[in-house]
């Protein structure tokens, strides 16, 4: 089991309020971590609290802020400053408006994945990097994606916004974890999250949907083996496409992508 002494007393998890963010808030709390919560919607953090504090003795802090706000790092400020924050978490991150090709979509929207991936980590990870740093412990999890590893149609900027979250993890994994504080990206594929239920994917035949629970069982057990977790059942995929050249990891992406498409 994760350990407070290592990694606590309180873990943050943006987009904790339903999917992988609720699966790690469970898991954290059955360890004995007091948790902030923060994702846009007030009534599914409500609902996850009272869970939590039924089943757990810990405390539960939520926020209900949009990531993509630039001043929403203000705002977890004011919930946080009075704690100590060992765990990030840095959940939130799915396509804004599902599937939908780069020129369709709205530029704000493209934008807003932009924000809610590199910016919102970046200064996640800044701030909360720098509390952990002098008392030389902590962990910090990004979550990608096996889309973040080529480019694709109707995931133009979610794409390049997930290969900036890798290299993130990867970077600050050689500067971090000398201070004694873990770095992890752990990639998803497919994940039975209601975020992507809404999306309304056809999966193919012989798809492989993993459940969020297993994605963060796995993730909080592989915090100290960083930078990148990839799950045993994507390995192959993930080896193989990180191995073409670069036009034949799109075309692959191209031809993996149209068979997912949303109904
Ligand atoms: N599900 C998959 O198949 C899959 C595959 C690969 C990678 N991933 C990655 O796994 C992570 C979780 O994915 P997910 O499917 O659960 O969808 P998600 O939309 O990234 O996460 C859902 C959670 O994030 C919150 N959230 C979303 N946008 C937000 C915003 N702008 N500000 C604050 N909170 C926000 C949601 O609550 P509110 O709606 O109330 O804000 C909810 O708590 C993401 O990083 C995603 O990219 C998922």
């Amino acid at each position: 089991m994760i350990s407070t002494a290592r990694y606590g007393p309180w873990a943050l998890i943006t987009g904790g309020s339903e999917g992988l963010g609720a699966s790690f808030a469970h898991r954290l709390a059955e360890a004995g971590f007091n948790l902030v919560l923060v994702a846009r919607r007030e009534e599914p953090l409500a609902e996850l609290t009272a869970a939590l504090r039924a089943e757990h003795r810990v405390e539960v802090r939520t926020l209900a802020a949009d990531l993509t706000r630039t001043d929403v790092l203000d705002e977890i400020r004011s919930l946080t400053d009075d704690v100590e924050v060992g765990l990030l978490i840095c959940n939130a991150g799915g396509a804004v408006q599902g599937s939908m090709p780069f020129l369709a979509a709205s530029l704000e929207d493209n934008l807003k994945v932009v924000q809610l991936n590199p910016i919102a980590q970046t200064a996640l990870c800044h701030h909360f990097g720098k509390r952990m740093e002098p008392r030389r412990r902590g962990g910090i999890i990004l979550v990608g994606s096996l889309a973040g590893n080529a480019g694709g149609p109707t995931v133009v900027a979610y794409s390049a916004a997930k290969a900036f979250t890798q290299i993130l993890a990867e970077g600050l994994w050689c500067e971090l974890q000398p201070l004694g504080i873990d770095v992890l990206c752990t990639v998803l594929g497919a994940t039975d999250t209601p975020a992507r239920s809404r999306m309304g994917f056809a999966d193919p035949e012989g798809a492989v949907i993993s459940s969020p629970d297993d994605i963060a069982r796995d993730a909080l057990a592989n915090l100290a083996n960083g930078p990148v977790y990839v799950p045993q059942h994507l390995e192959p995929g993930f080896r193989h496409i990180c191995s073409l050249p670069r036009r034949e990891a799109a075309e692959t992406m191209r031809s993996i992508l149209s068979a997912f498409d949303p109904t």
